[in-house]
């Protein structure tokens, strides 16, 4: 049985995901797992998981699952669960900073872990990073530092694993007007740097993706300015990018 697997399917991009794959965007699938904390059959391939994935029962869960399904084959996994709070690091809520790291960088390390022994040659990993990741951000500290962590992971893993025939992509989407931009504490700071860089359409970032997925590429930067950001942000000093950026984003 060839299962994809999306997390945070509920809303924005992870929605589009599920849709996208249950018109065949991946190739014939006999089930899409979409695991969310709001879960609802949105179609005939869809099998529903609501699990808050900050919490490492979750992780459980998903792997029993797996475990009882005769014959169950990761075809794919997308780790797009996610959310950014912008703002000092020392004023966030309390509780922001250790959901952002256990959401961004714990569930994902879990789930590939636990579905890798049911992948095979041709399965892939969709990672869903951010240009955040590009460089660090001062406003969205751990946000981008973990974002960091998934193109890293995802670039390694898929050295790791691309001689078994397994890949997995990064996805460095820039902004996309989602639920993300309502929880993110979204004011000042995010409405200037969305001045700044304008939004891409949900629809082309998961086509972009889905496909470079397939294709098996390590690194999917669906914008051009943004293509051409990552490259600077590698060639030049940070400090003269993020003055730059500073510079930009001024009000
Ligand atoms: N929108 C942007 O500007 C932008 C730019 C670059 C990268 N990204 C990344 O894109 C990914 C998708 O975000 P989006 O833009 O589509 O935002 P979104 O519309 O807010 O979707 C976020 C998804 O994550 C799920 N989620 C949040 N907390 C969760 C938790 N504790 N456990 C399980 N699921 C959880 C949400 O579902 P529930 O609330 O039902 O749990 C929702 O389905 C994220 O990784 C985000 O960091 C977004």
């Amino acid at each position: 049985m060839n299962i994809a697997i999306v997390t945070g399917a509920s809303s924005g991009l992870g929605a589009e995901i599920v849709r996208q794959l249950a018109e065949g965007a991946f190739g014939p699938l006999d089930q899409i797992w979409a695991v969310s904390r709001r879960a609802e059959k949105t179609g005939p391939l869809v099998r529903p998981f609501a699990l808050d994935l900050t919490d490492p029962a979750s992780f459980d869960v998903l792997e029993e699952a797996l475990d009882k399904t005769p014959d169950a084959r990761v075809a794919l996994l997308v780790n797009n669960a996610g959310f950014g709070t912008f703002g000092d690091f020392a004023a966030m809520p309390p509780e922001d900073n250790a959901n952002m790291v256990r959401l961004l960088m714990l569930a994902p390390v879990e789930l590939t872990y636990r579905a890798l022994p049911h992948m095979s040659a041709g399965s892939r990993i969709l990672n869903v990073s951010s240009v955040a990741a590009f460089m660090p951000q001062p406003g969205l500290a751990t946000y981008s530092a973990a974002k960091r962590f998934v193109l890293d992971l995802s670039r390694a893993l898929d050295a790791e694993l691309g001689p078994v025939g397994i890949h997995v992509t990064a996805l460095c989407p820039k902004f996309m007007r989602t639920g993300f931009l309502d929880h993110a504490g979204a004011d000042d700071l995010a409405a200037r740097m969305a001045g700044l860089t304008g939004f891409e359409d949900v629809r082309r970032v998961a086509r972009l993706g889905l496909r470079a997925t397939r294709a098996g590429r390590a690194l999917c930067i669906p914008s051009a300015d943004m293509r051409a950001f990552y490259a600077a942000a590698k060639l030049l000093p940070y400090p003269l990018v993020l003055n730059l950026e500073r510079a930009l984003m001024r009000p």
